[in-house]
């Protein structure tokens, strides 16, 4: 029945699809079976418990709409948003390609969202949960001050969230990326670091990074993470880079590639980073996984955790069941008895 509905989505355009999918879920969350954990995968990032490493990348649920739905088909954490201080519309439509022989998307949405007060208002409806909750913010594509839009929702969600992520990657954002150069990112992490020294509870803060710098920009990024205690990377966004692999006939739109192809570069620099960093910030994955394999390859590489987007849209809701199981099948394989025995594996961390 899944199978068959998940076919009929995929006859609309990826943009509809999406909207069909989390308008169903939003309806008949209380109908997806409950999935469940094996102590095996239970694991923690950044001091945070989780009760298996599995995550829902951010994008899927811009507006904190179906939290409920996304914690029954079993995310360990689930990132909501981009959301943004005011709702915008975002770039002129067609803006998402489905790349289907490449297993992979193309989109350049630039923030479409309900804004942050809309977010806040769903996000109190959740129900109480298990699995960890971020919240990845974002500027409004007009803000004349970047920053200060980060500042503001950070202060505005802060309470909220079990985590907070900074979103300074989406390529659909003119001069977003600029931000994680050396001096944005200090004066950016040197507010957030003294909001969160007068706050009396202490939350996550991640930065998400994108897969297309050069290694003297990520070690930068790395030396301001230490300077002012930012506690981990998002590694990757999508990539602005399209592979000639691409076989699509949408292959050269403009915009960010995820899914399949962008697996291996997002690894290399997740790998890159586990390697300068041995263990002292945490890690989450992101970028091509569709099977416990892949996401076996990112915890080897030093990821404590992963998340995924892309392949949702093409198996459907039994994914994060599939990929569990193969998970444990290939940790119990190796001899390990928790997954934590796991990460940073095959880099010797
Ligand atoms: C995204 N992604 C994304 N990331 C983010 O930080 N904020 C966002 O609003 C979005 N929006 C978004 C929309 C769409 C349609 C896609 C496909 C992706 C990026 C996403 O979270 C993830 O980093 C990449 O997609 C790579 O993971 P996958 O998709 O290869 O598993």
């Amino acid at each position: 029945m899944e199978k068959h509905l998940l076919n009929l989505i995929k006859l609309f355009k990826p943009e509809t699809s999406h909207f069909l999918t989390i308008e169903l879920l939003k309806i008949f969350s209380f109908i997806l079976k409950r999935s469940s954990d094996n102590p095996i995968l239970n694991s923690s990032i950044a001091g945070l418990n989780l009760k298996n490493p599995i995550g829902l990348a951010a994008g899927f649920d811009k507006n904190a709409e179906v939290i409920n739905a996304m914690q029954r088909l079993g995310f360990g954490l689930i990132e909501c948003g981009t959301t943004t201080i005011k709702p915008q519309y975002g770039n002129p439509k067609p803006r998402v390609f489905r790349l289907s022989e490449d297993l992979a998307l193309i989109n350049r949405l630039g923030f479409n969202n309900k804004g942050v007060e809309n977010f806040l208002k769903n996000f109190h409806k959740r129900k109480k949960s298990s699995s960890l909750i971020g919240i990845n913010i974002g500027p409004n594509k007009d803000s004349k001050d970047f920053i200060e839009d980060y500042i503001k929702l950070f202060d505005k969600i802060y309470a909220e969230a079990d985590y907070i992520t900074i979103n300074l990657s989406s390529p659909n954002t003119q001069g977003l990326r600029d931000i994680q150069k050396i001096e944005s990112l200090n004066i950016l992490t040197r507010e957030l670091k003294a909001i969160k020294e007068n706050k009396s509870v202490k939350k996550n803060i991640f930065l998400k990074i994108d897969p297309d710098s050069t290694e003297q920009d990520y070690d930068n990024i790395i030396n301001i993470v230490y300077k002012n205690n930012i506690d981990g990377l998002i590694i990757s966004n999508t990539s602005v880079e399209k592979p000639d692999s691409l076989l699509n006939r949408f292959s050269t739109e403009k915009g960010g590639l995820s899914g399949a192809p962008l697996r291996v570069k997002s690894n290399e620099v997740l790998k890159n980073i586990a390697i300068k960093t041995k263990g002292q910030i945490a890690l989450i994955g992101v970028g091509g996984i569709f099977t416990g394999r892949d996401v076996y390859q990112k915890i080897k590489y030093g990821a404590s955790a992963v998340q995924l987007y892309t392949a949702l849209t093409f198996e459907g809701a039994k994914l994060v069941e599939v990929i569990k199981r193969d998970l444990i099948n290939h940790l119990k394989d190796d001899g390990f008895d928790n997954i934590d025995q796991a990460i940073g594996s095959e880099i010797n961390i």
